[in-house]
């Protein structure tokens, strides 16, 4: 006799979502979470606490720059850091209660503690005081999620040479920032303290940041960013990270060869990429097989190579994104009740939130090229649209892709304000193999914003009407 039907570790996007349909579907379920609070790194010190400050910068950046082309005028600006991250934590905070909530509406047993398999059905959960208890499931969902990863020369201490959780939390404006990776967190970081007042340097291993967004919309991004003063060093590799007595010395040097350099900086963000979590989980004992990068190995149905032992979210393949993990915990919680548990892996969109944002859906031109599809473009910039004009963001474009023969819509690559919002006409065209056709055809509210999309899927066909 098993305690539940269900336990899943981890009580991230994934893990919580995975427990709420467990539920649903009528099954007694447990969540194990170590870290004190639900909602994983994501509302942590992950997607809620970037975006808060995210906001909350742009909000101070426009103040300064922007109301006074709108004929408001801003006294003094005064930047207030310590109730901006008092903020950033409430958010938090409310978020994650939030989470507690919805696992009493739906009779989830929180249990907190660290767990870790004793074998396949049972996990020994080691609690902030050290006591020890087991929990014990017929169905063990694995949502451990990822942590960040770090370059060798490095070593994080959280203070001066920080991951994103540091980052989050810096307790002053960085005079010079160096990022160490010029992906999504190096960016919307990097946008944050730029935005308060630091001089922020990005050194990027490849010779374009973003690697895995359209070449287009990445050069596009990158003329944006270097505008708004970030110094961007593409191509370049850093070979260690030292404190010296005035702050940190970085020492970089072209990634294919050449002449070194050292750069000195008072904060350094190491944003390489996150790797997956599964330290004390005890997955050898149970024979759970994992990559060579410990990514835990599934089948198309999240199921592992253990009878009963699922897993989900960013501690198996796939992008390391919230709402990834939290189709997964959707779909798994279906399969576990005998239901069919499905995630559309070609329609799970990606968004930057810098200003402007970058938001995309699908396959990428490169990708498209390499495949050998034969596929239309149609782009429209944001520059003629009424909407945009009206709130000054006419930076960036829409650019649709579509399959030369058949019309499908393939792939859709977003920057510009609000990106992220839009992207989701193009998810749900995409979920339904619309054409651009289809887009084309459908009415859009003016003055909008997404009138972009539906005069990209005309510009598909070379019948744009407003460019
Ligand atoms: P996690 O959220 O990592 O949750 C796993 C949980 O398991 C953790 O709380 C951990 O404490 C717990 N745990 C681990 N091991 C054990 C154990 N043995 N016992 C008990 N508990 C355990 N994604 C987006 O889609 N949009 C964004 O805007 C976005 N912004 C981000 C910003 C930053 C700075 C970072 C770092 C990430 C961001 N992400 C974003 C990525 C997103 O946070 C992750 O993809 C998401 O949190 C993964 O969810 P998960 O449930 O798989 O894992
Ligand atoms: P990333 O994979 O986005 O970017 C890492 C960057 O570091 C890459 O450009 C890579 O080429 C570069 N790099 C790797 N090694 C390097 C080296 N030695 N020197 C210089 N550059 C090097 O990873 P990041 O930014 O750390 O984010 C991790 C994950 O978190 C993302 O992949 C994403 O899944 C998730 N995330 C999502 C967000 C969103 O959806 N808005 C926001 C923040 C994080």
């Amino acid at each position: 006799m098993s305690d539940y039907d269900v336990v899943v570790i981890g009580g991230g996007p994934g893990g919580y979502i995975a427990a709420i349909r467990a539920a649903q579907n009528g099954l007694k379920v447990a969540c194990i979470e170590g870290r004190g609070a639900l909602g994983g790194t994501c509302t942590n010190v992950g997607c809620i606490p970037s975006k808060a400050l995210l906001h909350a910068s742009e909000v101070f950046e426009e103040a300064g720059h922007s109301y006074g082309k709108i004929g408001v005028k801003v006294g003094s600006l005064e930047l207030d850091l310590p109730a901006m991250m008092a903020y950033k934590d409430d958010t938090v905070k409310g978020l994650t209660r939030g989470i507690e909530f919805l696992f009493k509406k739906n009779k989830i047993d929180y249990v907190k503690g660290w767990g870790s398999f004793k074998d396949k059905n049972t996990i020994e959960v080691k609690g902030e005081d050290g006591s020890t208890s087991t929990v014990t499931g017929k169905s063990i969902i694995i949502a451990t999620g990822s942590e960040p990863a770090s370059i060798p020369g490095v070593t994080i201490d959280e203070k001066r040479i920080v991951s994103s959780t540091g980052a989050l939390a810096l307790p002053e404006v960085p005079k010079h920032l160096v990022v160490i990776g010029g992906g999504v967190i190096g960016l919307e970081l990097g946008s944050v303290w730029a935005r308060l007042g630091a001089k922020v340097t990005v050194v990027e291993f490849l010779d374009r940041i973003v690697p895995g967004v359209d070449d287009e919309v990445a050069k596009e991004f990158d003329k944006i960013l270097r505008k708004q003063g970030f110094t961007m060093k593409t191509g370049t590799k850093v070979t260690k990270v030292e404190s010296a007595k005035a702050g940190l010395k970085i020492s970089v040097e072209p990634a294919k060869g050449g002449d070194a350099e050292v750069l000195e900086a008072d904060y350094v963000l190491v944003s390489v990429g996150r790797k997956a979590y599964t330290e004390g989980l005890g997955l050898d004992k149970v024979g759970v097989k994992a990559t060579d990068r410990g990514l835990v190995v599934t089948d198309d149905h999240w199921r592992t190579n253990v009878d009963g032992i699922y897993a989900i979210g960013d501690v198996i393949a796939g992008p390391m994104l919230a709402h990834k993990s939290e189709e997964e915990g959707a779909a798994v919680a279906d399969v576990i009740a005998g239901k069919v548990g499905h995630v559309n892996y070609d329609a799970i969109p990606n968004v930057i939130y810098t200003s402007p944002e970058v938001a995309s859906v699908g396959k990428t031109e490169e990708e498209l090229k390499k495949a050998g599809v034969e596929y239309k473009a149609g782009k429209f910039p944001f520059m003629a649209n009424a909407k945009a004009k009206v709130g000054l963001h006419t930076e960036g474009f829409v650019k649709i892709l579509a399959d030369a023969k058949t019309d499908r819509v393939l792939g859709v690559h977003i920057i510009g304000a609000d990106a992220g919002n839009l992207i989701a006409e193009a998810v749900l065209a995409m979920e339904f193999d619309a054409s651009a056709e289809d887009i084309a055809m459908t009415c859009h509210a003016h003055p909008t914003l997404s009138e972009s999309m539906k005069e990209a899927a005309l510009a598909v066909s070379g019948r744009t009407l407003n460019f």
